[in-house]
């Protein structure tokens, strides 16, 4: 049997410079040093810290499975030190995304968000990390979608034999907290019926059908109904694997060469073009984004990631890139117009999701001066 690698992305916004814009230096440094430490330790064998925004990227390759106490140890006591750090320095919203005081063994639904996978080495196995800002995880449903059940947008469903009999969808209701896998292509209107509602419904997993291969896992993290307040968005990442069998990693980008909305952006309360850039622009800036998604290629290779003569991990930053330039203008030009229409909806985000804003707040103020009309 080939060797079982577990890939775990954990993140976390833990404070932040000049508002919700970007994770600064010192909040590096403190996630560098501890990675590295754990390294050494032998507790895992890879690590590469990154931002996508205001959160603070933990991607961490090891032999120990996924949701392994050790690995989420490691992770929360970076958040509670950088959190500590950023309080010092009085950094904005210093410990955000940290909902719990006391760790239990794992991250998921103390606020971090969470992607994790176990897999079976192939001969190569690429991956992409996508981290995003200011939006949620519905926001990858179109993606996943178009990656792994469009025909008009991966190639590979209509022309690669290893790919024939599609792939399948766990699906999260994150309302009901329940779950469900429907089978595409025979299921995939029924998907769509599903996905669409973006506020929802999330994809969780997607496995290849003819033999259960583990293909994409995103988080699901939904910080308000853990908080039953508005905490800031659950900006999500997730890991999709590439190639052989599977689509390729220009099948896996292509659905980024156009800007779509997502919810979020400011306040996490309204819609927002999402716009792909490099990691040097994974910074929210107008209107506190527009929302950002980061895209960074890796080769998982013996249980690490492939390192370069340095020792340091190979990474590719996929959309600093002059092809996602048109998604980016279209990212602009979305962003203009919509906030040309202020706090109308539906600029704004409908009255379900705006229960766990601050507008309540003010709704309620308004009560007592309304007379029958
Ligand atoms: P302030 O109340 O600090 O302005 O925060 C608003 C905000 O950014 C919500 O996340
Ligand atoms: P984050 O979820 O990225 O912290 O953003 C919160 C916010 O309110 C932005 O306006
Ligand atoms: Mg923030
Ligand atoms: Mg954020």
């Amino acid at each position: 049997m080939s060797r079982k690698t577990t890939i775990s992305l954990i993140k976390c916004d833990v404070g932040s410079l000049a508002g919700h814009h970007v994770v600064p230096e010192p909040l590096f440094d403190i996630a560098e040093k501890n990675l590295k430490k754990a390294k050494e330790e032998g507790l895992i064998n890879s690590y590469y810290v990154f931002n996508a925004g205001d959160d603070l990227q933990l991607l961490m390759v090891h032999e120990r499975g996924e949701s392994n106490p050790e690995i989420h140890k490691v992770a929360w006591d970076t958040f509670q030190e950088a959190a500590k750090k950023a309080l010092e320095l009085k950094l904005y919203g210093a410990g955000q995304d940290l909902l719990k005081t006391a760790f239990s063994g794992n991250v998921r639904g103390m606020g971090p968000g969470v992607a994790e996978m176990e897999i079976e080495e192939r001969g190569s196995d690429p991956i992409v990390v996508f981290a995003a800002d200011k939006t949620s995880a519905g926001g990858f449903n179109l993606p996943l979608f178009r990656i792994f059940a469009d025909p008009m947008s991966t190639a590979g469903l209509v022309i690669d034999p290893d790919m024939a009999g599609g792939f399948k969808f766990e699906v999260l209701d994150t309302i009901e907290n329940k779950k469900i896998v429907l089978k595409c292509p025979e299921e995939i209107y029924e998907l769509i019926a599903l996905i669409g509602t973006v506020q929802r419904y999330v994809v969780s997993r997607v496995w290849r059908a003819r033999d259960d291969l583990i293909c994409a896992v995103g988080s699901v993290t939904r910080l308000s109904k853990i908080a039953g307040k508005y905490i800031g968005k659950d900006d999500p990442v997730m890991i999709v694997r590439a190639q052989h069998g599977l689509p390729a990693l220009g099948e896996i980008l292509v659905p980024f060469m156009h800007s779509y909305l997502v919810e979020g952006w400011m306040r996490g309360s309204h819609w927002g073009p999402l716009m792909p850039v490099g990691i040097k622009n994974a910074k929210c800036t107008v209107f506190d984004g527009p929302p950002r998604i980061v895209a960074l290629g890796f080769q998982v290779a013996n249980g690490k990631i492939a390192s370069g003569n340095d020792g340091k991990p190979m990474m590719a930053d996929l959309f600093d890139d002059p092809a996602f330039d048109m998604a980016r203008r279209e990212a602009v030009e979305y962003a203009s117009m919509l906030r040309r229409m202020g706090e109308f909806e539906p600029a704004r985000l409908g009255v379900e999701e705006m229960e766990y804003t601050t507008l309540p707040q003010i709704l309620e103020k308004l009560k007592e001066h309304f007379k029958p009309a």
